[in-house]
């Protein structure tokens, strides 16, 4: 199976990681793999809404909808715009190699990034 890749674009938009992942792995994990400053504080159990990431424009449409329940939580995420995600519900699939999110601004970090 080949690698997918995706970018994680920080907060201001000055510095692009691009990270590799399998097939069915999460993206909160690969964020947190590759150093984003996304903390996931509930571990994808859709009560936190600390891993919010904005989708580039160009890709929202590629990714499954997002449930009832991720949309509420989105509401209550900082920041939160129209194509805004939570990255511990997106399962990554080769249909979404090349995706795009940024890293929003308003994330609670420790790291200060
Ligand atoms: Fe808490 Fe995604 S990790 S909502």
């Amino acid at each position: 199976m080949s690698d997918i890749t995706v970018n994680f674009v920080s907060p201001n938009g000055t510095r692009t990681v691009t990270a590799t992942a399998k097939e069915g792995d999460c993206l909160l994990t690969i964020a947190q793999i590759n150093d984003q400053a996304l903390e996931g504080t509930c571990e994808g159990q859709m009560a936190c809404s600390t891993c919010h990431v904005i989708v580039d424009a160009a890709d929202f449409d590629r990714l499954p909808e997002a449930s009832e329940m991720e949309e509420d939580m989105l509401d209550l995420a900082a920041g939160a715009r129209r194509t805004s995600r939570l990255a511990c519900q997106i399962t990554l699939t080769s249909e979404l190699d090349g995706l795009t999110v940024r890293i929003p601004t308003e994330s609670h970090n420790m790291q200060g990034v």
